[in-house]
């Protein structure tokens, strides 16, 4: 198989069109069988659920060349269950899990040819989403949905890679206390998109958010969960239940605590703690783990000692043990990387 001719080195976070995606159509209380199609553009009734009340989830995942040349994915049975909790939450039928792997093989293996060569710096980014399609005019679920996956190559999240990243104390919430933060509906995003717009003018690369109840708890950012170093090497990360459990931050615990020896603990940090550790770090599967620098809350700089110019060094050690792991350098725990059969 040909890969296409794109600047792996050089592309960002954003779409680029595939050849094909996967949809399947909810309709009289059944998903019907699935297809892939070649046709990157959905035609809905103006009075859909998702366009009138945001009835919406998705998920994210990646597919990676091995060094010995396979194409494999990341714990995708993770994000199928998630995908089960997120439709729940919104009294939205669930997209069976199994239904879910087999849509991540059929549509990875169909655009191969945009999965980015290994050490090429790039990733295949999978979109798997559900919106209500049938018309929903009293705020009610919609009857009918599409259950839709596509794929697009990606580089880093952040522009400029590894570089320490500057976050603000963001005065805007998330999620409510209980609310839809621990899911991934899209209208969480759509809750942090002025937020992000405001950081961006004032020179910030992201939010951190607090919890909207008493705004002295640690929360996460727009897209991506914190993981924190202390100064005597333990890893430290927020437990809350209005963010979203991430995947790559539940792999990076298991990862620090048995690849690393490293004690992890999951709890309550607030933010008057943050000034006391020595490394900061972002993780998702956009994000991997990128390293943050400075954080600023009103005028108070809080810098970490790993500074602004290089990552942390347990952050380093983090995110090569992960990333050696997804691309097949270092042996993953059972289960964890799925092969995508291709002919
Ligand atoms: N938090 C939010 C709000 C996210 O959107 C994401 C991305 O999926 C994450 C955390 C990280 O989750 P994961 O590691 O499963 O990608
Ligand atoms: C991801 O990491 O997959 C995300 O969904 C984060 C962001 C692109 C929304």
């Amino acid at each position: 198989m040909e890969k296409k001719n794109l600047d792996w080195a050089n592309i960002g976070f954003s779409y680029i069109q595939t050849d094909k995606r996967y949809v399947s159509h909810y309709k009289d209380g059944a998903w019907d069988e699935g297809v892939l199609t070649s046709d990157a553009s959905i035609t809905l009734s103006e009075c859909a659920g998702v366009l009138q009340y945001a009835q919406t989830c998705f998920e994210g995942l990646k597919a990676y060349t091995t060094e010995d040349g396979r194409i494999v994915t990341f714990r995708p049975d993770q994000n199928a269950k998630r995908m089960v909790n997120s439709a729940k939450g919104l009294e939205m039928p669930p997209f069976p899990e199994e239904r879910f792997l087999e849509a991540v093989e059929m549509t990875v293996a169909a655009n191969a040819a945009y999965v980015p060569p290994y050490g090429s710096g790039a990733t295949l980014y999978i979109r798997p989403y559900m919106f209500g399609s049938s018309p929903v005019i009293g705020v009610k679920p919609a009857e009918q949905y599409q259950f839709r996956m596509f794929v697009t190559p990606v580089g880093p999240y952040f522009k400029g890679g590894a570089r320490p990243l500057t976050i603000r104390v963001s005065d805007f919430d998330r999620a409510a206390p209980r609310g839809t933060g621990n899911i991934k509906a899209g209208l969480n995003y759509a809750m942090s998109l002025h937020a992000i717009v405001s950081a961006h003018e004032e020179g910030y690369d992201e939010n951190m958010y607090l919890d909207p109840q008493t705004r002295t708890k640690v929360e996460e950012t727009g897209g991506a969960n914190f993981l924190f170093v202390t100064r005597d090497n333990k890893i430290v990360t927020p437990k809350s239940n209005s963010i979203l459990p991430s995947i790559t931050r539940r792999s990076l615990v298991h990862v620090a605590k048995e690849y690393l020896g490293m004690e992890v603990e999951e709890r309550e940090v607030l933010l008057s703690e943050v000034k006391d550790f020595a490394e900061c770090g972002l993780c998702g599967t956009a994000a991997v783990i990128s390293p943050v620098g400075k954080i600023v809350d009103h005028g108070t700089e809080i810098c970490f000692p790993s500074g602004m110019e290089k990552i942390g060094s347990v952050t380093q050690k983090l995110y090569d043990t992960l990333t050696g792991i997804q691309m097949g350098r270092i042996e993953a725990p059972e289960g964890w990387i799925h092969e995508i059969p291709v002919k």
